[in-house]
């Protein structure tokens, strides 16, 4: 890994100049830096798929978007390369922040609550939801959602997330050592399991969700040393699954983003107020200044429990 120095083309047409202030530092940045990401086989790219900065320029449509020379913004890109000090980008990525959220606090959220939220939509209605990973950044945010929405959730993971704490949210959590784990998680629910939001690819969520109930797929944890191997065949195997009972669906949000920018723009939109008006807490950011880029992935490596580490650019 190495920091370089390039030079920025001028924007053209519509787009925007941004200078990154705070950038997050996600499990995925970490799996890609490993070689064992998907969406980033080949070692050259740039980490970071979100960012908050400040809008250098403005275009007539960043204008139509409300977004003025000196705005607050924050966004998700479809590719990754948000650890850098300015972007070049269509205004269509972009979102205001509201101002009574740090801009350290918002940087945590863009990737990871798009990700609970499109989740969530893809589980439908189910009124029963299995959170896998509800200790984890993104699943401590589809609970608090799904919660908002009186469903009942159950997860698996080492232990309740703080961000929980402030709604006086209790998850009961099945023990996924445990091998009889997909009854218990069932037997927590109130005897049935209508979704699951999994980010292990773990057959035995299957055996959790009742046959007409869903998979929601965020990620495939795949075998040490073969993980891009693992998810692209975990991921081939869910779009065989998607008429099965359980049906599976991927929810891959770069992807998600790039084909539904207005709806994507309305979502992290919601998000961010959600969470300056406190009816959403994500995870609490550790701030690591960029030139310590290095001490930074060496703390996501130990995956801080209950934090989000964010690069605050120079
Ligand atoms: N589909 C998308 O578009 C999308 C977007 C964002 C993220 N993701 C993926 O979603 C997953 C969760 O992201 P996150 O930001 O919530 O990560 P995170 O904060 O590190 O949480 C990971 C969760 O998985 C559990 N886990 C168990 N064993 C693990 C292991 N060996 N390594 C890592 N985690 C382990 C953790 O449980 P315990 O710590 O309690 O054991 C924790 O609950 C990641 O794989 C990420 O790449 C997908």
């Amino acid at each position: 890994m190495a920091i370089t120095h390039e030079t920025l083309r001028p924007p053209r047409g519509n787009e925007v100049a941004v200078r990154i202030t705070h950038a997050a530092l996600s499990s995925t940045d970490v799996l890609a830096r490993r070689g064992g990401y998907v969406l980033q086989p080949v070692p050259g790219f740039v980490p970071g798929y979100d960012f908050v900065g400040v809008l250098e320029t403005e275009s007539a449509v960043s204008a139509a978007l409300g977004l003025r020379a000196g705005a607050r913004v924050a966004g998700v890109l479809p590719r990754m390369g948000a650890h850098a000090t300015r972007l070049v980008l269509s205004p269509t990525f972009l979102v205001a922040v509201p101002d009574a959220l740090t801009s350290e606090r918002a940087a945590t959220l863009p990737l990871t609550a798009v990700t609970a939220a499109v989740a969530l939509r893809y589980a439908g209605p189910a009124r029963s939801i299995l959170v896998q990973g509800v200790s984890g950044a993104v699943g401590s945010l589809v609970a608090q959602l799904a919660l908002r929405d009186d469903r009942v959730v159950v997860g698996t993971g080492s232990a309740l997330p703080p961000a929980l704490a402030p709604h006086g949210l209790d998850v009961p959590l099945a023990d996924s050592r445990d091998p009889d784990w997909p009854a218990r998680a069932r037997e927590l629910a109130g005897g049935s399991v209508e979704a699951a939001i999994d980010d292990s690819g773990s057959p035995c969520v299957r055996e959790a969700v009742d046959p007409s109930g869903v998979v929601v797929h965020t990620a495939f944890a795949g075998r040490a040393g073969q993980r891009r191997e693992d998810a692209v065949r975990e991921t081939a195997s869910a779009v065989l699954h998607r008429f099965g009972h359980p049906r599976e669906v991927v929810c891959a949000v770069p992807f998600w983003v790039l084909r539904r920018r207005p709806a994507y723009r309305r979502l992290l939109a919601g998000l961010l107020d959600d969470a300056a008006d406190g009816r959403l807490t994500p995870f609490d950011p550790q701030v690591v200044p960029f030139d310590s880029v290095w001490e930074a992935h060496r703390l996501a490596d130990q995956r801080p429990a209950g934090r989000t580490i964010v690069l605050a650019m120079p």
